[in-house]
């Protein structure tokens, strides 16, 4: 890792372990991009990357400098106004009403370490040892603009993010992205996690086209439909090898990840708060900080990109309190009971879950107010006394007795109009005068944005998790926001109000993980609504998708996997038939495909079979022996030669390759079917292993290159144990040597 900087020649060349960044300042005092890949030499100049041709029918900087033609050129940060055509990294208002900036390069600074960011979710380097970050500094009159760069050693990584500072006059910035990358040529694939409530991030490949494709989102949410994770990759990468780029964006709201193909098959990523709906007021002395998006490179296909995406999450942007700690089993009474409970009724699955040796309960909504159903008492943090006596912490007491952990369900963000506190503070609740409201399942959005609305939830939420000793919150996150407004905000202002409700989530957020250090947050928003960075760094694992079927959820474990690990995914076994889909799935295929991420259940304990609850019994021991694997192991995603979305493959392997465990997954059983290889990934081709403790020995080159024969029984009536729709194959792979 480092970072040269040829003063003389204002080069800035960034190198990670295996990649070179290179960018410099070009003819206007503007910076010009020069190189992101695989890494390259130091040199002091790269005349080659820097070349100018003049076209025709092009803006020229000058009559004289005919060659320097901005919408040629592939910028590191580019502004409007100046003949670069393509979408802006930032657009300023200035007090005259112009939107022409001009900034000129200053100076830079370099330093080693990384500073978290004060008031947004960041990525840090607490040994100051291990990172170096320099800023850029621009001028344009009394305005200023810092571009920050930290890599990291050991980690194909770049975190950028963007400053404004003003010194002068007001301005309104119209638009600020995090970052921009201009790329030579588009012969990319732009790959994006996309999907809807309960079927969030689906893969979905296509090859670039000319024009602006993007996603985003404009919910006040990273949302479900599109993930701020997207990648670019050359059109032969899989898996296993090719080239790819990574984006991913630390941030929980509005967002764009833009990609644009220019005239001349260039590419250039933008990505930040979404421009629309978003402005900001820069008075004299103010500065606004942009969140922070991480890029990343890498030759060898899809899982090396999420592998060592991963490995970077997990030192320099998860909690490290939790970042290698195991995660409970636990329990989740919603798909037992949803609201329809009280103490007496719960303690007999809290005893029986605990008899079984999952690890905590998780009381889930309706344990507030007088909340039998979704239609009231958001906001009201008080417990129900009719459901419990005792009080939550006389509840929680029962079951930390019984030596589990206990956790609890909070919506903090929102209030319904049958609750006390509409009643004392409607004026809390988001909307626009003289514009109707929009429910969103009965319930109404808090204004984040306000100091006094954190400071009653960050009271209310610290006086329980003392009161009940909380190991654990799911914070919730049901709707997205409607009528934009912040009653506090002047007009001129407005469209601060989208950031400034994030940053009042991650107010809260910071002032709970600070107060209450061993409590683990999950995030949740309706399941995977808010499955992001900025959230991660606060709540280490979020509530994938409310889909729990084993079938749908292969899906989109699989796309989620390709920007996070699975220690950062919750996965819970529920009851069949599914209550999303209303299939039917065998208890083993459940849990095979949840073993892979924060393991839990979701159902009634006490009304399952004496074999089912054997079974569970069963597959609790298993995740406790294996759990580290499961959730911290290196994962990769199989290619298979099945091409129907039929087959998936997953597999995860110990850091010391001493165990694997692989997963093959086959949605539909076909008749008579071919025989079948497993081919594992990452064993040590020297070592000897054996396959689920059977005799034969296999050096890992055998097992990676010739594959695992799969047994399958071709007359379904012989054997009781013959594979059939939605099952699973596990192969536990443990060296001998
Ligand atoms: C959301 C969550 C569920 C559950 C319910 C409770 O849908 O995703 O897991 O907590 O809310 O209302």
């Amino acid at each position: 890792m480092s970072i040269q900087v040829n003063a003389s020649n204002r080069l800035f060349h960034l190198q990670t372990k295996h990649t070179s960044y290179v960018f410099h300042v070009i003819e206007d005092g503007s910076l010009g991009q020069l190189y992101y890949g695989p890494k390259i030499p130091f040199k002091d100049d790269y005349a080659n990357l820097n070349t100018r041709e003049e076209h025709d029918c092009t803006n020229t900087r000058t009559d004289e400098d005919v060659e320097f033609q901005a919408e040629l050129l592939k910028q590191e940060y580019a502004g409007l106004g100046k003949g670069d055509y393509r979408y802006p990294a930032f657009q300023i208002t200035y007090p005259n009403g112009s939107r022409t900036s001009e900034f000129q390069y200053r100076d830079y600074e370099l330093k080693d370490g990384k500073a978290r960011l004060t008031g947004l979710p960041s990525t840090f380097a607490d040994d100051s040892n291990d990172s170096q970050t320099l800023t850029v500094k621009l001028a344009d009159g009394d305005l200023e603009l810092q571009l920050h760069y930290t890599i990291f050693a050991d980690e194909d990584v770049i975190v950028r993010s963007t400053t404004f500072v003003n010194h002068g006059k007001t301005v309104f910035l119209n638009r600020a992205l995090s970052a921009q990358l201009d790329l030579p040529d588009a012969n990319y694939d732009f790959i994006q996690f996309a999907g809807s409530w309960s079927r969030e991030r689906h893969l979905h490949r296509s090859h670039l086209r000319p024009g602006t494709q993007s996603i985003s989102s404009l919910r006040t949410a990273s949302s479900h439909q599109e993930n701020p994770f997207f990648m670019l990759a050359r059109p032969h990468t899989d898996n296993n090898q090719g080239a790819v780029f990574g984006f991913n964006f630390v941030y929980s709201g509005n967002f764009l990840d833009s990609v644009e193909v220019d005239q001349f098959d260039t590419t250039r990523v933008l990505i930040g708060i979404n421009p629309d709906e978003f402005g900001w007021k820069l008075n004299s002395g103010d500065s606004f900080q942009t969140p922070e998006v991480i890029f990343s490179y890498t030759d060898n296909g899809f899982n090396a990109l999420s592998q060592q995406l991963g490995a970077f999450y997990a030192q320099h942007l998860i909690n490290p309190h939790f970042a290698h700690q195991e995660r409970p089993i636990l329990i989740n009474n919603w798909e037992a009971t949803f609201m329809d409970f009280t103490e007496d009724k719960l303690m007999p699955i809290v005893e029986r879950a605990k008899e079984l040796g999952i690890e905590m309960f998780v009381l889930d909504d309706g344990w507030f107010g007088h909340r039998d159903d979704d239609r009231s008492s958001l906001g009201d943090w008080f417990v129900d006394e009719k459901k419990f006596n005792h009080g939550i912490a006389g509840f929680a007491k029962r079951v930390h007795d019984l030596d589990m952990k206990f956790g609890l369900w909070f919506e903090p963000e929102m209030i319904s109009i049958d609750s006390k506190l509409y009643q004392t503070h409607p004026e809390w609740m988001i909307k626009t005068p003289g514009r109707g409201q929009t429910p969103g399942r009965h319930q109404f959005v808090l204004d984040m944005s306000r100091q006094e609305v954190v400071d009653y939830l960050f009271g209310l939420m610290s006086h329980i998790i003392q009161d009940a000793k909380l190991d654990y919150i799911k914070w919730d996150m049901n709707r997205n926001i409607t009528e934009m407004y912040g009653a506090d905000l002047p007009a001129d202002q407005q469209l601060e109000f989208s950031h400034r409700y994030i940053l009042g989530v991650y107010d809260l957020y910071d002032r709970l993980t600070k107060a209450f250090p061993d409590v683990l947050f999950e995030s949740c928003a309706s399941g995977g609504g808010r499955f992001d960075l900025g959230m991660m760094y606060y709540a280490p694992q979020a509530w994938c998708s409310d889909d729990t079927d084993a079938v749908e959820r292969i899906k989109i474990q699989d796309g989620t996997s390709y920007g996070y690990t699975p220690s950062m995914w919750g996965a819970h076994v529920s009851a069949v038939p599914n209550d999303q889909v209303g299939r039917l799935t065998s208890i083993d295929m459940r849990a095979k495909v949840a073993y892979f991420g924060a393991f839990g259940y979701e159902l009634d304990v006490t009304e399952l079979s004496d074999e089912e609850q054997a079974t569970i019994k069963q597959q609790v021991a298993f995740y406790k022996q294996y759990r580290k694997l499961f959730q911290f192991g290196t994962f990769y995603r199989l290619e298979t030669p099945d091409t129907s979305d039929n087959v998936y493959g997953w597999e995860t392997v110990s850091h010391d390759k001493q165990t694997a465990i692989g997963m093959r997954y086959q949605i539909l059983n076909g008749a008579n079917p071919a025989y079948i290889r497993y081919y594992f990934k990452g064993l040590d081709p020297e070592r000897r292993y054996t396959v689920n403790d059977g005799s034969e020995v296999f050096s890992g080159a055998e097992l990676m290159n010739a594959g695992y024969f799969v047994p399958r029984v071709m007359n379904r009536l012989q054997s009781p144990k013959v594979p059939s729709d939605f099952h699973a194959d596990m192969f536990i792979v443990k060296a001998v040597d």
